[in-house]
């Protein structure tokens, strides 16, 4: 499985979208990107056949969190758009996310991806514990819910670069990891606590990195892109 660098396309509209997509035009290769709820709420599903008919791969983060039988039937109707990568939340339990499984299994020849947030790369230990109530620290909460994945039937994870090693270690080489939360050392943080830049996000043993803002909201989306490329991919 290449490395790739996934962005996250989090605009309001389509014609953002698409004009964002235009200062991509030239770059080595042709960008994978995400769609999350920001556009999929505002645009509907022609938005995802949109962007896969322009020969970009797509990832539909839509984290679906419901009971496993609402579940089965969202990703029943999410295969029809043929996304390359889907997730739901590890949080709503292995049977919910045996049932995305088993819909993706009942629906598609050619299956997506299909991978579990664990923890939001924005949630903080001291979060976990006051307002969660999860007393684990935030390694083993990530390791246990990805254990739970695997044990469902999943490709791999959500998670920090900094988890990347010991998921990889207890799931194997094999065991997809995808991690937000990067950031150049030179940049903006943001919302995001837990980040690395695409350089240590290689040596960490990402499988993919997803990166939103830093590209986005570049002045020159292009060359940032190429930079991340260089960075996560490069020899
Ligand atoms: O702009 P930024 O690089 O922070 O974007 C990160 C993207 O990854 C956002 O679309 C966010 O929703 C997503 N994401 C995340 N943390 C997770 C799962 C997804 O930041 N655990």
């Amino acid at each position: 499985m290449g490395k790739d660098v996934i962005i996250a396309l989090d605009f309001p509209s389509c014609s953002d979208t698409l004009a964002f997509l235009n200062k991509l035009r030239g770059a080595s290769r042709k960008p994978f990107v995400k769609i999350g709820m920001e556009l999929f709420y505002s645009e509907g599903p022609d938005i995802v056949r949109k962007i896969k008919e322009s020969g970009h791969k797509i990832f539909l983060d839509l984290k679906l969190h419901d009971i496993p039988n609402t579940v089965y039937s969202s990703v029943r109707s999410l295969s029809q758009l043929q996304p390359d990568m889907l997730n739901v939340h590890a949080s709503g339990s292995i049977d919910m996310m045996k049932a995305a499984v088993d819909a993706l299994n009942s629906e598609c020849e050619v299956k997506p991806l299909v991978i579990a947030v664990t923890l939001l790369t924005s949630l903080s230990a001291q979060k976990l514990n006051d307002e969660l109530l999860i007393t684990s620290s935030v390694e083993d909460t990530v390791v246990h819910y990805a254990e739970n994945a695997k044990k469902a039937g999943l490709n791999g994870v959500v998670c920090s670069p900094l988890e990347v090693g010991k998921i990889h270690e207890r799931l194997g080489a094999d065991f997809l990891t995808v991690t937000p939360g990067i950031r150049f050392s030179d940049g903006n943080v943001g919302d995001q606590v837990r980040v690395t830049t695409p350089e240590r996000a290689k040596e960490l043993g990402s499988d993919y990195i997803v990166v939103g803002r830093p590209i986005t909201r570049a002045e020159n989306p292009l060359e940032v892109y190429e930079r991340c490329i260089n960075e996560f991919c490069g020899e």
